[in-house]
C-alpha cells in the first residue's frame, strides 16, 4: 500500500470518527433533551428549580411548563425544564438523579411509579432539595407536596359520564396513555370504581396510546376491529381524544359511538364542538405549573401545612363550550 492510499485509509477513519462522535453527542442530547432558554446570570436569581416532565414536547406539559415559568419569572427564580424526548421512566429517574447532582434548590417532578423513584425522592431529601410531585402522585414517598388533579376522582368523573349520558348496555373501549404511569392507574381505578354498579356497562378492551396521538389511533383501531361491539369509547390522557376520532374514522366512520376524551387542548374542544367527541374530562395544567413553582417556592423556608393541593377537573361538553363562547359562566 502506497503512502496516499493509507493517508486516505487514515482520512476516511478520522471522518467516520468524527461522524458518530457528532451523532452521539447529537442523538444523547435528543434523548435527555435539555432546555435551558433562560438566560439569567447566576447573581440575578433567588432559586433554581427543575421541572421534570413526562415527555418535553407534549402540549400538555408544555402548559404546564408555562404556568410554571411565569410563576418563576414573578419570583425571580431559574426555572430549567427537562424532560425525556419520548415518555420513558428509566429516563425520567436519570434527569431526577442528574437534577440532584446539580445541586438545584427545588425538584418538580410527575411521580413515577416503582422504588426507584422512591429511593430517588430520599435521596433529594437527605440533600436538602425538597421534591414536589405535579399531575401524579406517588403519596408512599417523601415527596413534599403534590399539586395536580384528584386521578382518582377524575376517572370517577369519566365513569359518570358514561353513566349519566348513555342507556341500555355498553361495551367500552379504553385507550390510556402507559400502563406504567400512576396517574393512569388511577383514572382506571376510579372509572372502574363507578361503573361496577352499573351491570349494563363493561369495559371491553384497554389499550395503550403511549400517549401519542398515532399510538391512540392504532389503540382504537386495533380495539374496534376486535371488538366491534364497543358503543363507547374513553381516553384517558391528553392526546387519545383525537386519536381515537382518527381511529374511528380509519375503521368505522359511519358508527356513532359514545366518545369522552381527556384534557382541554384546542384540537380536542374542537372535535367536541363538532360533535364528534362527546365530552372531556378538563385538567388544569397551567395552574398545576404555576401552583408548584409557588409551592417549591413556599418550601424554600420550611415544611408546608397542608401537601396536597388540588387543581380543578371537571366534565366539559358542547353546551359549556358555547356558553363560555357566549360569556356565560356555568
Ligand atoms: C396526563 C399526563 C400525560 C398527558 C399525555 C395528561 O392527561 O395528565 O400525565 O403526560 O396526558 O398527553
Amino acid at each position: 500500500m502506497n503512502l496516499t492510499s493509507k493517508s486516505l485509509i487514515y482520512l476516511i477513519g478520522v471522518i467516520l470518527f468524527l461522524i458518530s462522535f457528532i451523532g452521539m453527542i447529537y442523538f444523547g442530547y435528543k434523548t435527555f433533551y435539555i432546555e435551558a432558554e433562560n438566560n439569567m446570570a447566576p447573581q440575578e436569581y433567588t432559586y433554581h428549580f427543575a421541572l421534570i416532565a413526562e415527555e418535553s414536547a407534549n402540549d400538555y406539559w408544555r402548559l404546564i411548563e408555562q404556568g410554571a415559568k411565569e410563576a418563576a419569572k414573578e419570583h425571580d427564580i431559574y426555572l430549567e425544564y427537562v424532560a425525556p424526548q419520548k415518555a420513558d421512566n428509566d429516563e425520567m429517574l436519570k434527569l431526577l438523579d442528574r437534577m440532584i447532582s446539580a445541586q438545584v434548590d427545588g425538584i418538580i417532578t410527575q411521580g413515577i411509579e416503582g422504588d426507584r423513584f422512591i429511593d430517588i425522592v430520599h435521596k433529594a431529601t437527605e440533600r436538602g432539595i425538597p421534591v414536589v410531585t405535579v399531575d401524579t402522585d406517588i403519596k408512599s414517598s417523601e415527596r413534599k407536596a403534590y399539586v395536580g388533579t384528584d386521578n382518582f376522582y377524575a376517572g370517577q368523573l369519566l365513569g359518570n359520564a358514561i353513566i349519566d349520558h348513555t342507556s341500555g348496555e355498553q361495551y367500552v373501549g379504553v385507550v390510556t396513555g402507559r400502563f406504567d404511569a400512576v396517574n393512569q392507574q388511577e383514572r382506571l381505578e376510579g372509572l372502574k370504581d363507578v361503573i361496577k354498579d352499573h351491570p349494563r356497562i363493561q369495559i371491553v378492551s384497554i389499550k395503550e396510546s403511549n400517549i401519542t396521538e398515532v399510538g391512540a389511533t392504532q389503540a382504537t383501531y386495533s380495539m374496534l376491529k376486535e371488538y366491534p361491539s364497543i358503543t363507547a369509547l374513553v381516553g384517558t390522557s391528553a392526546l387519545d381524544g383525537f386519536g381515537m376520532v382518527e381511529g374511528l374514522r380509519e375503521i368505522a366512520p359511519n358508527k356513532d359511538l359514545y366518545m369522552v376524551a381527556f384534557d382541554v387542548l384546542p384540537e380536542t374542544l374542537q372535535l367536541i364542538l363538532q360533535e364528534r367527541i362527546d365530552g372531556t374530562i378538563s385538567q388544569a395544567p397551567k395552574e398545576m405549573g404555576y401552583s408548584s413553582v409557588e409551592v417549591m417556592l413556599d418550601l424554600q423556608t420550611g415544611d408546608l401545612l397542608k401537601n396536597e393541593f388540588f387543581t380543578e377537573t371537571k366534565l366539559i361538553q358542547k353546551h359549556d363550550l358555547e356558553a363560555e363562547e357566549n360569556g356565560v359562566r356555568r
